[in-house]
């Protein structure tokens, strides 16, 4: 079997969490390919809301395993409060949740310094959700790192010791006064290594490949979104991990000739929250209605959102990048009753028109150009089939996948799992 692929297109929010969990009925494994609890996926079900950060989105079907891969970090502290909000469930955890020995752990001190890295930025920080994920990556990289794995040595809290004191003292280097109570934290986070010890610690890259030989279907879950790529994303307003494809191989140990399907997920509108930059972005009493109909507010921060007319510039780029072969299209339902639509097809960059995506998209570098479209006005909330659509949705989304080029299997029309009709 092979693996199939899910991720964002756009800067994350698009709805992957919902989606996930409508497509785990299809599969036996889901697996976290990167991120932490930077994430924030809501799925809405039975008329309860769950707000996911590190669990993979399939958590709540009882005969799916679900994976936390190698390329996430993972907060201890969250980490319990996510499964203490699970209790209720009496989802037999120990079997169908299990933990790369891999994955990276995000200290209390991470957070700290994540705190103070962007304090002293100023005007210029990156309004990162502040969960120590910059810190965490950059110890993994710079090879000073603790693992999931090292919980099972050992000498882990001589190595724990050894690291947070090089952070408190890394701390001082940003020369920014920062309130904490350092005891306190770390009982909280020894309080979340016992819990995290209750469940299984695997080696994932060796699972994910013996159940591909087995012939096991698998969906990889990505976080964030594909404008969020350490590499190609509004750098350096981006996270610190590889949202695009590629980060499934090295974050789950997966080859990529066994990927087979890769789903684009966006938003029939963008949304970004955080600071850098937005061509599309709205200011106006359009932009306001729609964070007022979509909700627009982080799941993890409860930030506003700003929002966006949609950028085909952006898709063609993120559909590249990623090798999408199809597209789920969220929060249509949003859009209706406006009069008129807009779509960014192409850019004015440095006085030409361009269609690509190119290195500078500051403002003072680029403005959109735009195609509009006649809205409409039905409410789309309790449709369940393509024939029900407006003929003004329809021509958008044709508009889409011609521009594109890859076909819309999706739409989604209300944030419940019921509301997602198949094209
Ligand atoms: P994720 O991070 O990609 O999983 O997305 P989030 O959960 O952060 O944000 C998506 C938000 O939109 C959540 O509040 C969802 O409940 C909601 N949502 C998802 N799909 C739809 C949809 O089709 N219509 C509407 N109105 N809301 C949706
Ligand atoms: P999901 O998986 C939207 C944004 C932050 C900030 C930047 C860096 O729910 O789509 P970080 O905490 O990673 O250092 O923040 O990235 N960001 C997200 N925006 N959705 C997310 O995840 C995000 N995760 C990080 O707002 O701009
Ligand atoms: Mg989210």
């Amino acid at each position: 079997m092979a693996v199939n692929l899910l991720l964002g297109l756009q800067w994350g929010d698009e709805g992957k969490g919902k989606i996930v969990d409508v497509l785990t009925n299809d599969y036996e494994i889901i697996a976290r390919f990167q991120g932490g609890p930077n994430a924030g996926h809501t799925l809405i079900f039975d008329g309860n809301k769950h707000v996911l950060h590190t669990i993979p989105s399939g958590i709540f079907h009882k005969n799916a395993i679900n994976i936390v891969g190698n390329g996430v970090v993972i907060d201890p502290v969250i980490f319990k409060k996510e499964l203490d909000n699970l209790a209720p469930y009496n989802l037999d955890l120990k079997k169908s949740l299990l933990i790369s020995r891999k994955a990276h752990l995000i200290l209390p001190t991470h957070r700290l310094l994540d705190a103070a890295s962007e304090t002293a930025k100023g005007k210029a920080k990156i309004g990162s959700t502040l969960k120590g994920i910059g810190p965490t990556y950059m110890d993994k990289t710079g090879r000073n790192g603790l693992r999931v794995g090292d919980l099972e040595m050992d000498n882990w809290q001589e190595r724990y010791k050894t690291l947070t004191k090089k952070h408190l003292s890394m701390l001082d280097f940003h020369g920014v006064q920062l309130e904490y109570n350092l005891k306190e934290l770390q009982e909280e986070f020894d309080q979340g290594i016992e819990k995290l010890k209750e469940l299984t610690f695997i080696d994932s890259e060796e699972y994910l490949n013996n159940a591909l030989q087995n012939g096991k279907s698998i969906l990889a879950e990505g976080a964030q979104g594909s404008l969020l790529d350490i590499d190609f994303g509004t750098y350096p307003f981006v996270t610190s991990s590889n949202t695009t494809a590629a980060g499934a191989c090295t974050g789950l140990g997966i080859a990529p000739n066994k990927i087979k399907d890769v789903f684009g997920i966006f938003k029939a509108y963008v949304t970004r929250v955080g600071s850098g930059p937005f061509p599309t972005e709205l200011f106006d009493d359009n932009g306001a209605r729609m964070a007022k109909i979509g909700h627009e507010f982080g799941a993890t921060t409860g930030r506003p959102r700003r929002c966006g007319w949609l950028d085909i510039v952006v898709l063609k780029y993120a559909v590249q990048v990623n090798g999408v072969t199809q597209l789920m299209m969220m929060k249509g339902d949003v859009l209706s009753g406006f009069d008129t639509l807009k779509v960014c097809t192409s850019y004015k960059y440095q006085g030409k028109e361009i269609t690509h995506f190119p290195f500078n998209i500051e403002p003072e570098n680029v403005t959109p150009i735009y195609t509009e479209f006649k809205g409409w006005q039905a409410d789309l909330t309790k449709m369940t089939s393509k024939e029900e659509l407006p003929k003004a949705l329809l021509e958008y989304i044709h508009f889409i996948e011609k521009e594109v080029n890859v076909p819309i299997k999706i739409v989604s029309v209300g944030p419940d799992r019921k509301q997602t009709i198949l094209m």
